[in-house]
């Protein structure tokens, strides 16, 4: 078995807000890949980049992903990047949970309070980098999606509440993904 749902989407799109919110609707636990590796190694995301790089983090995010891919029936968020291997891809199509894209304009995004706050990624220009992450990232976001959800001037609970029916539909057989 593997998650139910699962939520991937660039930095401040809300995933982990997103999921706790649908988690707790569905009664179930939630898990984020993030918060996984800050309790796996007792450091923030940000120094495990800026001490040990990118690479090391990526390699830690890996071992995450496929100990998080086991948590029965869990609402589970990916780190922004998680997805982006072709090994992370395929576990994840392999992993029958309905994935969904939290889908953000750089508009709604820049202007959350703190989008860009322990995120290395996004040091120096934030907008600009967030944006040049995007051109790269989007198509692979939306090749693995069951479902798209937009999350521009919505609430947390109107997002919530749209996934949860998506992935009623789903499992009553009426969409695909
Ligand atoms: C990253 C996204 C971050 C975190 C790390 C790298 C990325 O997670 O994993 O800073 O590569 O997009 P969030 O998407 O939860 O901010």
């Amino acid at each position: 078995m593997a998650p139910r749902i699962i939520l991937i989407g660039p930095m401040g799109s809300g995933k982990s807000t997103v999921g706790q919110k649908l988690a707790a609707d569905l009664s179930t636990i939630f898990r984020d890949t993030d918060q996984m590796i800050v309790a796996q190694s007792g450091r923030e995301i940000s120094d495990i980049f800026i001490e040990d790089g990118e690479e090391a983090f990526r390699a830690l995010e890996k071992i995450i992903l496929r100990t998080a891919l086991l948590e029965d029936g869990a609402v589970l968020a990916l780190g922004g990047g998680a997805c982006m291997s072709v090994d992370a891809q395929s576990a994840l199509r392999a992993s029958g949970a309905f994935i969904v894209y939290l889908k953000i304009s750089l508009a709604s995004v820049s202007s959350r309070v703190g989008f860009n706050q322990g995120r290395p990624l996004l040091m120096g220009n934030p907008r600009a980098q967030w944006q040049a992450l995007m051109n790269e990232r989007a198509p692979i976001y939306e090749g693995l999606a069951s479902y798209s959800a937009e999350v521009d001037n919505k609430s947390v609970e109107e997002i919530a509440d749209e996934i949860a029916f998506a992935f009623d539909l789903r499992s009553r057989g009426t969409i695909d993904g």
